[in-house]
């Protein structure tokens, strides 16, 4: 499966699914994860889409949900979320995270 896709989506979506990557990848450098559930969970040997609270679209191999609710997750949410373009819901709820840097732009919370 995975295999099908690399020959399909290589051309049109490797280089933004990777750019998904980085945002998230950023994202969690800059949070504090005391039961390092992301840590443990989103290594770079697995794709992004199957990252524990991350759900990526169905058509276009990009995230689009990002649900990391009830993770005791502390910190600033850095601007580099801004970069998950695709992005329809995203819910922090339940953790301790400050909003400050959140793009109004594209998200008009
Ligand atoms: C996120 O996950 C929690 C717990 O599983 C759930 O209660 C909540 O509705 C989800 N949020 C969204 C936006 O789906
Ligand atoms: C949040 O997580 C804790 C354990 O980490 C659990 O006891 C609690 O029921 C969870 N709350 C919700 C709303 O999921
Ligand atoms: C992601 O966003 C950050 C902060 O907004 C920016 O500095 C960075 O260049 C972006 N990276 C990519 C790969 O788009």
């Amino acid at each position: 499966m995975w295999m099908q896709c690399f020959i399909v989506c290589f051309a049109i979506s490797v280089r933004n699914l990777s750019t998904d990557q980085f945002a998230l990848v950023q994202f969690k450098d800059r949070v504090s994860d005391p039961q390092n559930v992301l840590t443990n969970n989103w290594k770079a040997s697995t794709s992004v889409c199957n990252w524990v609270g991350v759900s990526c679209g169905v058509i276009h191999e990009r995230v689009v949900a990002l649900n990391l609710t009830n993770m005791s997750l502390t910190g600033t949410i850095p601007p580099h979320l801004g970069n998950l373009s695709f992005l329809l819901s995203l819910d922090l709820s339940s953790n301790h995270l400050v909003k400050f840097h959140l793009p109004s732009s594209i998200f008009p919370l």
